[in-house]
């Protein structure tokens, strides 16, 4: 089982996080670990904040001579656009900041609002590197893409760079849906015997708690409402590779819809708590759109889930051990079902 934890808040020193739970012999480069940051930092339609940040990181622990030790990997990311706190009483609608501020009596939103940030998803994409590599050798491949911005479906990227140059003239910002796809998985992981080891609800948790994911789907997903049991029964797209709770063998298909960002630079209606009255909620640093930046963070969040999913079917304490366990499984699954 792998177990992780992130700390930090968007302007504080630095983000840092622990994940526990990798075998030994894992090979992870610097490299893996920049990669996967960069494709977070620099998708389209982020803020100017990204060009500011380079998601330098510093492995503390955990490695030795670029593989996995066995012991927890703590990783520290710096924050280049760190800064003094400045207090705020206006709460940005459709933010944490309101619902934070009266839970944890705080009449200074900032106080709420820099942790809630999607800032954290660097360590997200810091630590998918890991369940990556682990997925990788074991034969699964990742795979994202944007299948809806706004209301275009599978935009182009010449259409996306048009949507989004509209959408910051105008001083707005776009929603829409991303798919995951996951190749390769062995059959087995998930179980049917309990709802939270049902490896649907084990993504979904992972997936809905990525800021602003608003929708999850497996496979057919919400379309399969409207469709004839004797035609679903016939199609392997209904499944997305997961039939009660565990993988099948097939691609793994995810999909999250994804809120249109909530801040913008010309302000929200909102209100000041210091005297009730209404005033303006200013974004300077929002992105346009974050589908593509949370497409990326999705593909860590659900690698990290399946990586433990895999963990826990087959134990293990090396790479090596694991990958024969794997082997040995796909062989079985393969006479068994003689394919
Ligand atoms: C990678 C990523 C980047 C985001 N960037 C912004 C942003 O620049 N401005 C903003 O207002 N919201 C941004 N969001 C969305 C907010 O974090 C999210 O809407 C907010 O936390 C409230 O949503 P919730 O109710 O789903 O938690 C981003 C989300 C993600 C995953």
């Amino acid at each position: 089982m792998l177990r992780y934890l992130t700390a930090g808040e968007s302007h504080g020193e630095s983000l840092a996080c622990v994940l526990e739970g990798l075998p030994a012999g894992l090979a992870v480069s610097p490299a893996d670990l920049r990669r996967e940051l960069a494709r977070r930092r620099a998708a389209p339609g982020r803020s100017a904040r990204q060009r500011k940040e380079k998601d330098s990181f510093k492995v503390l622990s955990g490695m030795h001579r670029g593989a996995t030790t066995g012991a927890p990997v703590a990783i520290l990311i710096p924050n280049a656009a760190a800064k003094a706190h400045s207090p705020c009483s206006v709460p940005r609608p459709g933010h944490a900041d309101l619902p934070g501020m009266l839970k944890y009596g705080f009449a200074d939103a900032a106080l709420i609002r820099e942790r809630a940030s999607a800032r954290h998803t660097a360590c997200v994409s810091a630590m998918g590197a890991f369940a990556l590599r682990l997925l990788t050798e074991t034969g699964a491949r990742f795979s994202s893409r944007v299948v809806r911005l706004s209301m275009t479906e599978n935009p182009s990227p010449e259409e996306a760079r048009e949507l989004i140059a509209r959408a910051a003239a105008d001083g707005d910002t776009l929603g829409g849906v991303f798919e995951l796809t996951c190749s390769g998985l062995p059959a087995g992981l998930g179980s049917h015997v309990h709802h939270d080891r049902r490896l649907g609800a084990r993504l979904g948790a992972a997936l809905l708690g990525i800021n602003g994911i608003k929708g999850f789907e497996t496979g057919g997903g919400f379309d399969l409402s409207s469709w004839k049991g004797t035609l679903a029964a016939r199609d392997r797209r209904v499944s997305g590779g997961l039939d009660g709770g565990m993988t099948n063998g097939g691609d793994l298909v995810l999909r999250c819809a994804m809120k249109p960002v909530p801040g913008t630079e010309a302000g929200v209606p909102s209100f000041d708590c210091r005297d009730g009255r209404p005033a303006l909620s200013r974004s300077s640093t929002s992105d346009v759109t974050a589908v593509y930046a949370a497409a990326v963070v999705a593909e860590h969040a659900a690698a990290l889930e399946l990586a433990s999913a895999l963990l826990e079917k087959f134990g293990g304490d090396t790479m090596d051990e694991i990958k024969e366990r794997v082997r040995v499984w796909r062989k079985k699954t393969a006479e068994l079902t003689g394919r």
